[in-house]
């Protein structure tokens, strides 16, 4: 039987987030819809994030709200303190994303804290999930590089690993915020991870500024790891992490994997429906490399 992979589409967070104008909740909630469609089952759906700071997420709890229960799918939402848990609690989200740093100057310029007390509010926020039956996937934000201090030294992001599984989150996500990672350091930074941790509980993030995407993919997977986070039609960025692009693109991961012969319980078709339906959304181009040729097989 073949080896099952979860994707996580971060495009409604990630990639929307970084849009010069906001998306209205519906088509938002259309966006994910689509997802869903395709068979997605895990979906980073929005941030409780300060509206000054990021409008294009306002109004997550509305987004919410408006999808309703759906138990086959996993929500997430992106919390950067503790207020944005609380309020992400409030409404019944059952699965937060935390975010820790690999540098100083990416923790100041992303939510006005040293990596330090990043660190400690994740903790924090995490002891109190763990009453609230709410999971924690934490994300090491610039875990290879970073675009302000250079190269991440490995041992900062492996004892950062150590510190929230020690808290007890559920995932680890390592995130190649600006796409500076290259294959052989993603393979020999999880190499060293898994000495100690279950390759399960491990998940890369790659942005693909670089084209590196699909590579550094490729050799988390042969690394073990089983848990990406993808952006449909590669949509994407950080607002407050100069010259990084969109996440490498679902449709590009998904189509490798499955040639690969892994199974994501993803359908390509239905996928690139959501892929145009999200150009069409953002009024962008996919920077999905695959699309012309995905197209082209479903009679584009
Ligand atoms: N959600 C909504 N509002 C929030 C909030 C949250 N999670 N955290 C703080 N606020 C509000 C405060 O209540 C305060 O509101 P007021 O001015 O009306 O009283 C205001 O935001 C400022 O609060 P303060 O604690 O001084 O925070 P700050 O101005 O230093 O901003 C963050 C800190 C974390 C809220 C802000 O930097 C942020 O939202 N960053 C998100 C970055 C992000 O999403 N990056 C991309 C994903 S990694
Ligand atoms: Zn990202």
């Amino acid at each position: 039987m073949a080896e099952n992979i979860i994707i996580t589409d971060v495009g409604p967070r990630d990639g929307l987030q970084n849009l010069p104008k906001a998306l209205s909740v519906s088509e938002r909630a259309d966006l994910i819809k689509s997802l869903i469609k395709a068979g997605i089952t895990s979906l980073e759906i929005g941030s409780f994030v300060s509206p000054r700071a990021v409008p294009t997420m306002a109004d997550t709890d509305l987004l919410f709200n408006l999808l309703g229960v759906n138990t086959q799918v996993n929500y997430f939402a992106l919390v950067p303190n503790f207020k944005g848990y609380q309020l992400a609690r409030s409404i019944g989200i059952k699965n937060v994303v935390l975010v820790v740093y690999a540098s100083d100057s990416m923790a100041n310029s992303n939510v006005g804290m040293t990596m330090e007390e990043a660190k400690q509010s994740a903790i924090k926020i995490t002891k109190q999930a763990m009453c609230d039956q709410i999971t924690t996937t934490a994300t090491i934000s610039v875990a290879f590089g970073c675009p302000f201090e250079g190269n991440t030294n490995p041992a900062v992001t492996v004892d950062l690993v150590d510190k929230l599984s020690e808290a007890g989150v559920d995932r680890l996500v390592l995130a190649d915020t600006i796409g500076a990672a290259n294959p052989r350091q993603v393979s020999s930074l999880i190499n060293c991870l898994t000495e100690r941790n279950d390759p399960q509980f491990l998940g890369c993030h790659f942005h693909d500024t670089r084209a590196m995407g699909l590579a550094n993919i490729y050799a988390a997977v042969e690394a073990g790891v089983r848990y990406f986070d993808t952006s449909i039609a590669g949509l994407g960025g950080c607002p407050f992490a100069p010259g990084s692009s969109g996440n490498v693109a679902t449709e590009d991961v998904v189509m490798m994997l499955e040639q690969m012969g892994y199974c994501t319980g993803i359908n390509l078709k239905e996928l690139m429906s959501a892929s145009k339906f999200v150009a069409k959304l953002t009024q962008s181009k996919s920077s999905g490399r695959a699309s012309a040729w995905l197209n082209s097989q479903f009679g584009d």
